[in-house]
């Protein structure tokens, strides 16, 4: 089983979600999907596909404007929420200290959260790229997790840009993220490859070791490609 799940981040619509959930009735697959939507259609209740946010607050509830707690999300029945993303850390100065909050809140309201993880182009060409991944799962990850997490690996500097990692460069990525979660206690936590996924390219990727899954942006918005990613995710 594989984890296959869309972030549509802030695109789509009600309609597109309907039309995505009627493509996925007919899926004969064993992989797990999930799509992370917009806040606004969480509710679209549907026996085909678990839904999930892409944010959350780090505050159980008051006065912050604007802002969804995690029981909000767990009452309009959110199962997965993406925290820390790289477009969160980058336009919301999102730091591992927020994220690790974040994803204690969900774990706190029985939603498993999805935590990214990734390096710039900047920290890539400095040779950071493995001091970076194992920070961020160290600082991220809450303690004490009785739970399932996941973690997504997600290289910032390929994300929407249709270039991907090699095999052997994701295949040490996640080499690495799974050593630091067996170091935590937390060996068996999956670990999802994301950016510029699809239905091309998704067979090679989920065939690497220590890779459980993907989490897809751009080509989780189209109904017949999103389908086929499911299939041949293996
Ligand atoms: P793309 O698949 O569009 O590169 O986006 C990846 C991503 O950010 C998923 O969270």
């Amino acid at each position: 089983m594989k984890f296959v799940i869309g972030n549509w981040k802030m695109n789509g619509s009600r309609a597109l979600l309907r039309e995505m959930i009627q493509k996925m009735r007919d899926i004969k697959s064993e992989n797990r999907a999930v799509l992370c939507v917009p806040f606004t259609m969480l509710d679209e209740k549907n026996d085909v596909v678990a839904l999930g946010a892409q944010d959350v607050s780090t505050h159980e509830r008051g006065a912050y404007t604007g802002e969804i707690s995690a029981s909000m999300l767990a009452e309009v029945g959110a199962k997965y929420v993406i925290v820390g993303h790289s477009e969160r850390r980058m336009y919301h100065d999102e730091t591992n200290d927020i994220v690790r909050d974040k994803a204690t809140r969900a774990l706190e309201n029985g939603i498993t959260p999805i935590i990214c993880v990734g390096e710039t182009m900047d920290e890539k060409r400095a040779g950071k790229t493995f001091d970076i991944i194992t920070a961020a799962v160290r600082e991220s990850v809450p303690s004490d997790v009785k739970d399932t997490i996941i973690i997504a690996y997600e290289p910032r500097w390929a994300i929407g840009a249709g270039i991907t990692p090699t095999t052997a460069e994701i295949a040490e990525a996640h080499r690495v993220i799974a050593d630091t979660l067996a170091y935590m206690g937390l060996d068996g936590t999956p670990i999802l490859y994301g950016a510029s996924v699809n239905s091309g390219n998704v067979g090679e990727i989920t065939a690497i070791e220590h890779v459980d899954g993907v989490l897809v942006g751009g080509a989780s918005l189209k109904p017949d490609e999103f389908v086929s990613i499911i299939h041949s995710a293996k």
